[in-house]
């Protein structure tokens, strides 16, 4: 299989390290939503060896991950399982924390609902969740990259695009879950730290 490559990936993934370096500091088991190529997961794996990770990719793109997991090697890296937001209400067992990178910018709102609903059914009390990506203020893009990142992902998929970060952080508060930490992230993205406590 050719293992697919991500410039986007090799640019994020040490400031995202650096940041889950504190924010998954304690030992537990994570999953991945929307994985991609795997390049986030055998990076973070690297060093945060006290974490179990399980990443995860839908069914189409999913043997490239295989690809990535596989080379790696890593005993702390789970080989990639299927999931697929618009059939998904959480995983099968509970995980101390969730992770996902630029994936609610580039689905519908209805599967960033369903990836909030199952989250929640999915971390336990002490649990936590992650998420990386662009977001909009206001109604309003916080950059012309921003803009053309949303122009592009409509363009074959007219449902996705950039979200209100409010509308988002509002989503998680219905399920019990608040925006416990912000970090600004280079080239207009966030990092934002969902937990049950506050
Ligand atoms: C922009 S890529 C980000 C990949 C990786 N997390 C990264 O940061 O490089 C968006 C990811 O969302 C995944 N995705 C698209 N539709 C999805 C769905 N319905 N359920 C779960 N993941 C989905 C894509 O397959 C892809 O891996």
């Amino acid at each position: 299989m050719h293992k697919p490559f991500s410039e986007a990936c090799e640019r994020n993934k040490q400031p995202i390290l650096d940041i889950l370096s504190r924010w998954f500091a304690a030992p537990g088991n994570v999953l991945e939503i929307g994985s991609g190529t795997g390049q986030h997961s055998v990076h973070i794996c690297q060093t945060l060896q006290h974490l179990l990770w399980q990443p995860s990719e839908i069914p189409e793109t999913i043997d490239g991950t295989r690809a990535w997991v596989a080379e790696a090697g890593l005993g702390n890296l789970l080989a990639p399982i299927e999931l697929d937001l618009s059939q998904w209400f959480g995983h099968t067992t509970q995980m101390d924390y969730l992770f996902t990178a630029n994936t609610i910018h580039f689905v519908s709102w209805p599967l960033v609902e369903n990836m909030v609903r199952g989250a929640s059914k999915t971390l336990p009390g002490h649990g936590k969740f992650a998420v990386y990506g662009p977001f909009n203020e206001n109604n309003s893009f916080t950059s012309v990259g921003n803009q053309q990142l949303d122009n592009w992902i409509k363009s074959f998929n007219p449902e996705a695009g950039l979200k209100n970060r409010s509308a988002v952080i509002d989503l998680f508060v219905d399920q019990g879950l608040h925006c416990i930490d912000t970090q600004s992230m280079p080239a207009n993205n966030l990092m934002l730290l969902f937990s049950r406590s506050m």
